[in-house]
């Protein structure tokens, strides 16, 4: 259906309140996107809501963590009022957690072998929505940061080909680059905390969004016991 920012697509809410009209409706399903941001900027909670938001509708959504252990991500997500536990029991949302196999044991996989793995999980759990949380621990798979964005820009061409969509979370680094991997998604989403003022101030910018109209400023977020919610004003 058209309207004015989104075009003819189809589009699938984000479940993160506010956010779909800032994007023309929400996403685009069956591709890629990023979400990027500092630690503790709220890029977990924004997968996870993702995925209920999807659990709601019946489709089925896979947590794939690379870095944290699934019971500290549940841990912290239990805080929120989004009936995570339930999901999780009726197993409309899976966690994986492919961190130990990454970081310990004696036969460290290669990047190639990681990605394998990834694709069998999702055809394995015919996975509708999928978050992957995050690429720190390429840093000690790929040597030199040119390589690792590569790699990065190999998994999002490589989910593109599914029938999904998908969240990638990255840690983002220095503020200013625009890097091969936004390059290649379909959306970027940067969360942002900062202090201005001796205030904190929490936002979302989206630098990215193909197919619809929207604008780059940030926008106020604010936590609450749902979660994320976005207000189409400025953070201060
Ligand atoms: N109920 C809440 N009220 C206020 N802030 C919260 C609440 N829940 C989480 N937060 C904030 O969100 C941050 C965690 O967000 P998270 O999604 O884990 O970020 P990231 O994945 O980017 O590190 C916490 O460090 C905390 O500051
Ligand atoms: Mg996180």
């Amino acid at each position: 259906m058209e309207n004015s920012s989104g075009g003819f697509y189809r589009r699938i809410s984000t479940g993160v309140k506010g956010l779909d009209k800032l994007i023309g409706g929400g996403l685009i399903p069956g591709r890629v996107y990023v979400v990027t941001g500092p630690p503790g900027s709220g890029k977990t909670t924004f997968g996870i809501q993702f995925l209920v938001e999807g659990a709601k509708n019946n489709e089925k959504g896979v947590y794939i963590s690379l870095v944290d252990d699934s019971k500290t991500i549940i841990q912290d997500m239990l805080h929120y009022k989004f009936n995570l536990l339930s999901y999780l029991r009726s197993k409309k949302i899976v966690i994986y957690d492919l961190s130990s196999t990454i970081t310990k044991g004696n036969t460290k996989p290669t990047w190639g072998e990681v990605l394998e793995e990834l694709k069998r999980i999702i055809l394995h759990e015919n996975a509708k929505r999928v978050v992957i949380d995050s690429f720190t621990p390429l840093e000690l798979m790929v040597r030199d940061p040119e390589n690792k964005r590569r790699e990065i820009v190999r998994l999002i061409k490589l989910l593109s080909t599914m029938d999904i969509t998908a969240l990638i979370i990255t840690e983002m680094m220095e503020s200013d680059k625009y890097t091969d991997d936004y390059y290649v998604a379909s959306g970027v989403i940067v969360m942002h905390h900062f202090m201005r003022q001796f205030q904190m101030i929490r936002a979302i910018q989206i630098l990215k969004m193909r197919g619809t109209a929207h604008d780059n400023n940030l926008k106020k977020i604010r936590f609450t016991e749902n979660g994320i919610e976005v207000y189409n004003e400025a953070p201060w």
